[in-house]
């Protein structure tokens, strides 16, 4: 595995992700996109619509990202959503008590005092007021706008047990330490589904989603070697859950090298009761028999960043390619920001660059991300490709002229074979799989 340092140094060289206002000298907790990042987190948001959202009992929603305070009154975020926090006396600096390996200051060596336990929502006002009438939240997370939707979705569209209602979007905390690249951050996305069911399916969809949700990440090209399950023993499950997995990476972060990409857990019928004692509006579902129920809530939750960067280490390769060092990333071609390159062989010979600018622009019409690039060699066009993890790079050569033919070159093996131009579309399609 290679370090988060090597992946952040390269997500930010290529473009992929930026520290934020680091103009203005950082943000600690805070990242901007750039172009190649924003298109690979886009096709992982994509990936997961194509599970989840797409199902035809699966409803997807956006709600606001500021919160009414009474929504996180009946949650229990408000009270609960808290870290425990100690403060070096020394320096002042504060630090996530659970997350130290010893008990004095990781930066003065200063001796730590417990300090109040730490909300991690941000606050802010809502209106010209700032008392605390108008107090409100960024939101910690997106279930909360699904569960205040529950009945809206039911009003509307009339879905039967069990049904879903997801979710994209960001989700704000401010961790006390931030750290670790994206891994734990203080704006970052989320993608979640609260599935809901009758208490007697619970269990049986709860197995469901916790092996769809592997599935996703194996059939997106993921390491078996680097993703597992952790099932959290009963004794430490939270007091409305019962049962929880993680799905774990390697992140290199812990002792064993694996923490939490993603948790599943069956809810039960915590939030819908909890909302419905905030509200006093009743939440109910009815199954296809007209039977009424307050339905249990399996939620595969996943951090869209985390994925990213579980998505970006995974690929992350150091190899030799006939006999030249390369940096490659070997990202799912679904995944990949760009999915192919079309190159002119010569950029000083017009005949060629028109006719490779015409399979660029036609391919462009039938497919996404597409990438032109006539700078450097084609050795080095290759290397920059292959640094990024562009699938297929398509070059316009003297042959291409005669035969109507390009050389498609494949980024893992650099085998190149050559296509003909009516037949890109379906090569390319074909290597997608889609
Ligand atoms: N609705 C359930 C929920 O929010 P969570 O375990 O707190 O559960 C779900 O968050 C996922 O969101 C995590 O598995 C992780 O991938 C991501 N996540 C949570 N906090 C994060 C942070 N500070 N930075 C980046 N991702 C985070």
């Amino acid at each position: 595995m290679y370090s988060l340092e090597t992946i952040s140094q390269l997500a930010k060289r290529r473009g992929f992700i930026w520290p934020s206002a680091e103009l203005y000298g950082g943000m600690s907790g805070f990242w901007d996109w750039g172009p190649l990042g924003l298109k690979l987190k886009e096709h992982i948001k994509r990936e997961w619509r194509r599970q989840i959202s797409r199902r035809e009992d699966v409803y997807e929603i956006e709600t606001a990202l500021i919160t009414k305070q009474d929504i996180l009154a009946a949650s229990g975020h408000l009270k609960h959503f808290t870290d425990p926090m100690v403060g070096c006396v020394k320096c002042h600096h504060k630090f996530r008590e659970d997350e130290l390996d010893e008990k004095k200051c990781p930066d003065c060596s200063g001796t730590l005092e417990a300090d109040r336990p730490f909300n991690l929502m941000f606050k802010t006002h809502v209106g010209a007021k700032e008392d605390s009438s108008a107090e409100t939240y960024l939101r910690p997370e997106t279930a909360q706008g699904i569960f205040t939707n529950f009945k809206n979705v039911i009003d509307a569209l009339h879905p039967k047990l069990p049904f879903g209602i997801s979710q994209i979007g960001h989700s704000f905390r401010n961790e006390i330490t931030p750290r670790n690249f994206l891994y734990r951050s203080r704006e970052f996305q989320q993608a979640e589904l609260e599935w809901f069911a009758s208490p007697e399916e619970a269990d049986m969809w709860f197995q469901f989603w916790r092996e769809e949700r592997m599935r996703w990440y194996l059939d997106l090209g993921m390491s078996p070697n680097n993703i597992r399950f952790f099932d959290y023993p009963r004794t430490e499950l939270a007091h409305y859950s019962t049962a929880t997995t993680d799905l774990q990476y390697r992140f290199g972060l812990s002792v064993d090298g694996f923490s939490e990409l993603e948790g599943i857990a069956n809810r039960t019928d915590f939030d819908l009761k909890a909302h419905t004692e905030g509200s006093g509006t009743e939440l109910m579902g009815e199954t296809e028999n007209a039977t009424k129920v307050v339905p249990y809530v399996i939620e595969p939750s996943m951090g869209v960043d985390r994925a990213t960067l579980a998505f970006l280490m995974d690929a992350y390769t150091e190899d030799e390619l006939g006999g030249e060092k390369r940096v490659v990333l070997k990202l799912h071609p679904r995944l990949a920001p760009m999915t192919a390159a079309v190159f002119p062989l010569l950029k000083n010979k017009p005949q060629l660059v028109e006719k490779a600018r015409s399979v660029y622009t036609s391919l462009r019409e039938s497919i996404d991300d597409i990438a032109w690039d006539d700078i450097g060699n084609i050795g080095k066009r290759y290397r920059r490709q292959d640094e990024v993890g562009t699938p297929w790079c398509m070059t316009i050569d003297f042959q291409t002229l005669e035969d109507d033919t390009v050389t498609v070159r494949e980024r893992d093996t650099g085998e190149q074979i050559r296509v003909g131009i009516s037949q890109l579309e379906t090569y390319i399609r074909k290597g997608l799989g889609v």
